[in-house]
């Protein structure tokens, strides 16, 4: 049984804080992604779109003069680092389980390898679909971080992958005999 849904991670004020930041529509895009890589791939699809959701909490604004400065954000960003520990203190906060939340921390701090020195991860299939759901929706020039979405419609799309996701819970379990 999942302990807290895609929906309450949302809803959360410190999940729209920093998703003001990010992109809401970015965050939407990677989860509904996750989810579908998460199938394909057969990884947990509750813990690889709750890390898609979160995935860039952990963003700060570099600005200089009024305009984001990407020199200086590829400099110092370690936005994956920053979110891995938000999203962490966020789910134990909102009820979550441990072990998903370590999981879902560690998919969220290598989602990308820019931050890290040159070198082959190796990463588990969880971490692999989390960072091919964030490449999927990826634009040229962070783009996709100033991408559009109404509260409602984000809303709305963030529910329907909650159902779907307690739809094939319960398949899964009806599979096995499980009440
Ligand atoms: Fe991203």
């Amino acid at each position: 049984m999942r302990r807290i849904t895609l929906e309450e991670v949302f809803l959360h004020p410190i999940t729209q804080k920093y998703l003001e930041r990010s992109g809401i529509a970015h965050a939407v895009a990677v989860t509904e992604y996750a989810y579908i890589f998460a199938k394909r791939f057969e990884v947990d699809a509750d813990y690889a779109t709750k890390a898609a959701l979160l995935h860039d909490i952990g963003h700060y604004t570099w600005y200089r003069d009024g305009e984001w400065d990407y020199d200086l954000y590829k400099e110092n960003d370690i936005h994956a680092i920053k979110g891995a520990s938000r999203a962490h203190k966020l789910l134990i906060r909102l009820g979550e389980d441990r072990h998903a939340a370590k999981k879902i921390a560690i998919a969220i701090l290598l989602h990308t390898d820019s931050y890290l020195p040159n070198g082959q991860l190796e990463l588990e299939p969880l971490q692999r679909v989390v960072a091919m759901a964030d490449e999927a929706d990826e634009e040229g020039g962070g783009n996709h971080h100033y991408k559009e979405i109404d509260f409602e419609n984000a809303l709305l799309r963030i529910r329907a992958l909650d159902v779907q996701i307690n739809k094939d819970l319960h398949e899964g379990k009806e599979a096995r005999g499980v009440s």
